[in-house]
């Protein structure tokens, strides 16, 4: 079977073409910091309202001055609204789900997880500027999925 030398050529640029995006999303997956969190943490969604840090969901802060933020996502809000947080210091989000699979996106950084009923996700994040940020929820949980939205607010510092 011969090819035709421009069939080829296309050919070796799409192959070549995959081989750059592959490489695209493994260097930036290594380099960027992008790392799926790797702790696993079950929660019975049934009780979750008498559980003693679900059960009323609020921001804590710890005796060694760590600041942790308990989340419930369940249809169609956040709790607490708003999340109150300190600039400038690390923050440990722990999100569940009451009810159905909800997104916590914190607009305009790259804090982005779900929330999931039966888990708790977990990760940490510093805000660097003072200021209101919004949450999207970005999995279709219902009815009213678009306007299930929150706020954390974070104080301190240079306002
Ligand atoms: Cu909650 Cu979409």
């Amino acid at each position: 079977m011969s090819v035709h030398v421009y069939e080829k050529l296309w050919m070796w640029g799409a192959g070549g073409l995959i081989v750059l995006f592959l490489a695209a999303i493994g260097i930036t997956a290594v380099t960027q910091a992008v790392q799926p969190p790797s702790h696993i943490e079950t929660i019975n969604p049934a009780t979750l309202m008498d559980h003693p840090e679900f059960g009323d969901p609020q921001v804590k802060v710890g005796e060694d001055g760590t600041v942790t933020a308990s989340v419930v996502a369940e249809m169609f809000q956040f709790r607490p609204d708003p999340i109150e947080v300190p600039v400038n210091t690390p923050v440990v989000f722990r999100i569940t789900s009451a009810d159905v699979i909800h997104g916590f996106q914190i607009i305009g950084t790259n804090a982005n997880a779900m929330a999931v009923p039966g888990y708790v996700s977990q990760f940490t994040m510093t805000f660097t500027k003072a200021g209101d940020y919004d949450i999207a929820c970005n999995e279709y949980c219902g009815l009213m999925h678009h306007g299930m939205v929150g706020k954390i607010t974070v104080t301190g510092g240079q306002q």
